[in-house]
């Protein structure tokens, strides 16, 4: 592969630490000047994935956690491509996904929200770039849920998005959210984010050439590693 140029990243784009319309920043950010921690052999060399443990349906949400029938909701497919700050494919990633059920209800033991729990949705899948950096996963839409920030706070439905590249101090974590959704302006975690463009780079835009007629709608979601183009990843506001 071709050397490329190095892009900065957009320093602009990145949410202050201290946010205090998004309450529990106010505990998180740091409060003394960071220092830098050399990562550890065990972070730089494992674990390592490959291509056998993913199964062939852990990238279909409707399919893998039935019991007695699909989910209820919105049929989706959500796809896109990995990338590098050139927009070249980034293959072999390991892609994971979580996201609330249809009604906005996690299957988690601390969620306690009143929506229900649908018996036929786990809402956990995970799939591996091909050699395009191409992912697709089929799910339902998740709901808008309530949480508790300020008096009546609302999360736009979105989905939460890992990328790993061969270490486990590689991970990248993101949420995207979906096109022409009126929550997104009014959430005060999105709205941490001072740059409008790197709020679009997070939306999942409709993409009708890959609806499946009389079955899905889908949205596609680029997913770009680094670069004045790069996704906002949470877990890395330092610098990814
Ligand atoms: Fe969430």
């Amino acid at each position: 592969m071709q050397p490329a140029e190095f892009y900065q990243r957009d320093r602009r784009a990145h949410p202050p630490a201290l946010t205090p319309d998004y309450k529990t920043s106010v505990a998180r950010s740091p409060r003394f000047a960071l220092i830098s921690l050399q990562g550890s052999v065990s972070e730089t060399t494992g674990p390592v994935f490959g291509h056998d443990d993913i199964a062939p349906i852990d990238n279909d949400l409707i399919k893998n956690y039935a019991k007695t029938g699909d989910p209820v909701g919105e049929r989706i497919i959500v796809h896109g491509r990995v990338l590098d700050e050139n927009a070249r494919p980034v293959p072999g990633t390991l892609v994971e996904i979580w996201q609330a059920n249809a009604g906005g209800r996690y299957r988690h033991k601390k969620d306690s929200y009143l929506a229900p729990i649908d018996p036929n949705f786990g809402g956990c899948g995970r799939t591996l770039t091909d050699e395009t950096g191409y992912y697709a996963f089929r799910t339902v839409k998740p709901g808008a849920y309530p949480w508790r920030n300020w008096v009546n706070n609302w999360r736009p439905a979105h989905i939460h998005v890992s990328v790993f590249g061969h270490a486990f101090c590689q991970r990248l974590i993101t949420q995207l959210y979906f096109e022409g959704d009126p929550l997104i302006p009014l959430c005060p975690i999105v709205q941490t984010i001072p740059d409008s463009d790197a709020i679009d780079r997070l939306t999942a835009k409709l993409d009708m050439n890959a609806t499946v007629p009389l079955d899905a709608i889908a949205y596609r979601f680029d997913i770009v590693l680094r670069g004045r183009r790069s996704t906002l990843f949470e877990n890395r506001l330092e610098g990814n």
